[in-house]
């Protein structure tokens, strides 16, 4: 079990100090979210943020979330700048483009992932099950922080369970918050990217420890 803070909604001029005060309450895994204006509507970091934040903090993990469907520039931008695993949309490229950005995550040493939207059924992810280190279920709509968990999400959950089996990690994304995150874990899910919950809504600490206590 990981939680893994979004720092979408983080404070952008004081990044250093909530990331810092996450790493201190525990967290290993930091999600950090790539919106390109175009695959989503909405814009935030690039690779030079990676490249900071594995120099300031080696030893934590960045994890990308790619919400572009521009793959050919942007993978191995971010893995040049130091990406711990990539998290690629089924909806945003081919199943051949797929299949490619996957083999060179792996033979450059970097975790993969993959990603699905709300409306993709389960049953994409059986075909790239194989080259999967992880699969992320969205539970929102991606774009924005701070919108309400999908509930149906949980037999999405289930499902994904039922295809990579135990040795694959399953995320979900969206929504997380003290109450939902029961509802992910009981489905299957063993990964949890929080955002708003961790960054908006009280002390980060505090905060962790509160989730910690559900799914522990
Ligand atoms: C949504 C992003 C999420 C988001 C999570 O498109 O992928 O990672 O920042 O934020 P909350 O927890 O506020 O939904
Ligand atoms: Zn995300």
């Amino acid at each position: 079990m990981l939680i893994a803070p979004s720092i979408l909604n983080a404070d952008n001029l004081n990044l250093e100090t909530d990331i810092k005060d996450a790493i201190a309450a525990g967290i290993s895994r930091f999600h950090i979210d790539i919106m390109d204006g175009h695959f989503v509507p909405n814009l935030s970091f690039g690779p030079q943020l990676v490249e900071d934040f594995k120099r300031e903090f080696p030893m934590t993990d960045a994890e990308i979330h790619l919400m572009s469907d521009n793959p050919d520039d942007l993978v191995p931008a971010f893995v040049n700048a130091g990406a711990d695993l990539v998290e690629l949309h089924y909806e945003a490229m081919s199943e051949k483009k797929l299949d490619y950005w996957l083999d060179y995550l792996i033979s450059n040493d970097v975790k993969t992932s993959l990603a699905i939207n709300p409306d993709t059924p389960s049953d994409v992810v059986s075909k790239f099950a194989s080259k999967l280190d992880q699969v992320l279920v969205m539970t929102v709509h991606p774009g924005f922080g701070g919108q309400k968990f999908i509930t149906d999400s949980a037999e999405k959950i289930k499902q994904v369970r039922e295809i990579v089996g135990t040795d694959t990690a399953i995320e979900v994304d969206g929504g997380v918050n003290d109450q939902t995150i029961k509802i992910a874990k009981d489905a299957g899910a063993d990964i949890f990217v929080v955002g708003s919950y961790l960054y908006k809504d009280g002390d980060i600490a505090n905060q962790v420890r509160k989730l910690e206590k559900v799914i522990e």
